[in-house]
């Protein structure tokens, strides 16, 4: 069982017992402020390997690298000017950059499935402060069984991963609530969106003053597994774009208006009254979760916003809802 440390008591002690596990080539559970990670050492076969085995993680699908700073993050990748400018406007936070790899790196190629690209991302919080201290990129997926709902909770990954892992910290909800936005630097310079996330796509539109590279618009070529059908996955189906609600479904409703058939649902549960797509995303998997848990066989999610956060809000709801290969 994994033994859990909340991150508001003592850090020197908090921190000296990841790094022990992170040294003996095993993952930790550590809260970022997009959902909590399974992390170990990039470095290591040993360490990636055991975080595709807890997942249950395809092995052709790449971890992201977590630094601590953007000095750090030069160390193993090759900025272009445009990354540079984003990871200098959004870093720490919840960004993901793919870009070439440094040569002799370092990093495992089982870390990036044997590509000659590199995710980097520097989180926000203690998970920077831990990677500062480690001095070696740490490798994390979400710290969810591969395909299931991202964990926004220690109580999450307790629940899913707690008998296969040594340590869980516990840094409390995480605030942002979905995962990172990928970028990628293609080699003629132009950027492109391979999953939204965290960091509205707006808003590094707006920095670049330029638009991003759709998936859509590249013939949907199938980089991120964020792009496979049936991530995210709970077990009850997701209908979306509810209208009205139909006797025994679970209920996700989205601003202040009501929806008919709510009274007969089995649990309903609002994202964001005031219709904020920040705290929808916050809130999302959490609520995923707890929908999932009251029973029903369907959970019906109201319709939701596309702008800022809605993107990836609705991005996980498609995926959610997607058929399941199994
Ligand atoms: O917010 C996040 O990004 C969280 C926290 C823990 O940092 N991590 C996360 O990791 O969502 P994961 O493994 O669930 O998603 C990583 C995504 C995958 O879709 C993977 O394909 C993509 O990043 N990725 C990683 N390296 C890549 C590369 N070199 N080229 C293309 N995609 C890459
Ligand atoms: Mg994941």
């Amino acid at each position: 069982m994994a033994r859990i440390l909340s991150l508001s008591g003592d850090w020197p002690a908090a921190r000296d017992a990841a790094l022990a596990v992170l040294h003996a080539a095993r993952p930790i559970a550590l809260p970022t402020e997009t959902v909590y990670g399974l992390a170990a050492d990039a470095t290591s076969a040993e360490a990636v390997t055991a975080i595709y085995e807890t997942k249950g993680r395809p092995r052709f699908n790449p971890l992201i690298c977590h630094m601590s700073d953007l000095a750090m993050a030069e160390r193993y990748a090759v900025f272009d000017p445009l990354s540079r400018r984003l990871a200098e406007r959004f870093w720490p936070g919840p960004l993901t950059l793919v870009l070439p790899l440094k040569d002799g790196s370092g990093i495992h190629p089982l870390a990036t499935a044997g590509l000659d690209t590199v995710g980097v991302r520097v989180p926000a919080g203690a998970a920077a402060r831990l990677i500062a201290a480690f001095d070696r990129p740490l490798a994390a997926p979400s710290a969810n069984t591969s395909g299931g709902v991202s964990p926004t909770s220690a109580g999450h990954v307790d629940a899913d991963l707690g008998p296969r892992i040594d340590l869980i910290l516990d840094g409390g909800p995480s605030p942002v609530g979905v995962e990172s936005t990928i970028v990628k630097a293609e080699p003629d310079g132009r950027l492109r969106l391979l999953r939204p996330g965290g960091v509205a796509a707006e808003d590094i539109e707006a920095e670049l003053a330029s638009v991003l590279i759709r998936p859509e618009a590249a013939g949907a070529i199938i980089e991120a597994p964020g792009m496979l059908a049936s991530h995210y996955a709970p077990n009850a189906h997701i209908r979306l774009n509810a209208r009205r609600v139909e006797p025994g479904e679970a209920l996700l409703s989205f601003g202040g208006q009501g929806i008919d058939g709510a009274e007969k649902a089995l649990i309903a549960l609002n994202l964001s009254l005031e219709g904020d797509v920040r705290q929808a995303a916050a809130n999302l998997f959490a609520y995923m979760k707890q929908a999932d848990a009251s029973g029903a066989r369907t959970i019906a999610v109201m319709p939701i916003p596309d702008r800022g956060l809605g993107e990836a809000i609705n991005d996980r709801l498609l995926r959610a809802a997607a058929p399941r290969q199994a």
